[in-house]
């Protein structure tokens, strides 16, 4: 199937590792020319999403490399401190988790939006998480910023139709990244979890149906790529 994704321009945040990268190289073997943004030095634009200037002149840095921009992709994500009972965790712990995950990711579609709205088709995936959904012990900044993210989502869908612009959330369970490598204590990978496990690429896959135009009538909603874990109910039968 052609996602008619060639000769779009597109910008990824998160680009340097797991999902993002994965993300990137999927749009450009579509034919997509593609920007990673990202903190680190092989990023093509760096940018720190929770600095406004840094974004603002990333953005308008891709922007005049690509000759415009039809697509974002926002994966800069953190999980916080994981492991820490809700209980014993301070305010302050949710704070750099949600300036990251949401105030970022708000801030970057911001900064993206006049160019978008000029764009061919234009639409922005957003990563969000399955948990968004569903809660894992000792998760709650990352719990609380990834259901941030799917409202955002939504809301930004309903703001941003009068100019064209479809946005739609992704929530994947377990995907072998470096984040879930460290979450879960696993440095050599998934390989004898006892769960199921995605890869980069098969998420790369859903970002890039998302973005393409045959997901036109697809806006302001969520794909959950959960192996249907979350549809189970705890009915005894
Ligand atoms: N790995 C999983 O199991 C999983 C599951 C569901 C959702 N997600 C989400 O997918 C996205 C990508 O996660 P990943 O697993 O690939 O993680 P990762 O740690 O491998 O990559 C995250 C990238 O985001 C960048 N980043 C972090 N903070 C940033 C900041 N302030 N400014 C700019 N860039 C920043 C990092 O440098 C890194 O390159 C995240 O939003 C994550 O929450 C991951």
């Amino acid at each position: 199937m052609d996602l008619t994704l060639a000769g779009r321009a597109v910008l990824v945040t998160g680009a340097a590792s797991g999902i993002g990268a994965a993300v990137v190289h999927r749009l450009r073997c579509e034919g997509a020319h593609v920007l990673g943004l990202d903190l680190t030095a092989g990023a093509d634009v760096r940018a720190d999403v929770t600095d406004e200037e840094q974004v603002a002149r990333a953005v308008a840095e891709a922007v005049e490399v690509l000759g415009g921009l039809d697509g974002l992709v926002c994966c800069a994500g953190v999980s916080g401190p994981v492991g820490v009972n809700a209980a014993d965790l301070e305010a302050s712990s949710f704070e750099h988790v949600l300036s990251v995950n949401v105030v970022g990711t708000f801030r970057t579609v911001r900064h993206a939006l006049p160019h978008l709205a000029a764009g061919r088709e234009p639409a922005v995936v957003l990563l969000a998480s399955d948990s968004a959904l569903v809660a894992a012990p000792g998760m709650a900044p990352y719990c609380a910023s990834k259901g941030a993210v799917l409202a955002l989502a939504r809301s930004l869908a309903v703001d941003l139709s009068e100019v064209g612009v479809r946005v739609n959330g992704l929530c994947p369970s377990v995907v072998d990244t470096p984040m879930s490598r460290t979450d879960l204590g696993r440095p050599e990978g998934f390989g004898e979890a006892g769960y199921q496990v995605q890869t980069p690429e098969e998420v790369a896959s859903l970002v890039a149906v998302l973005l393409s135009p045959l997901a036109r009538a697809v806006n302001g909603t969520h794909l959950l790529a959960d192996f249907g874990a979350s549809a189970a109910s705890s009915f005894p039968a």
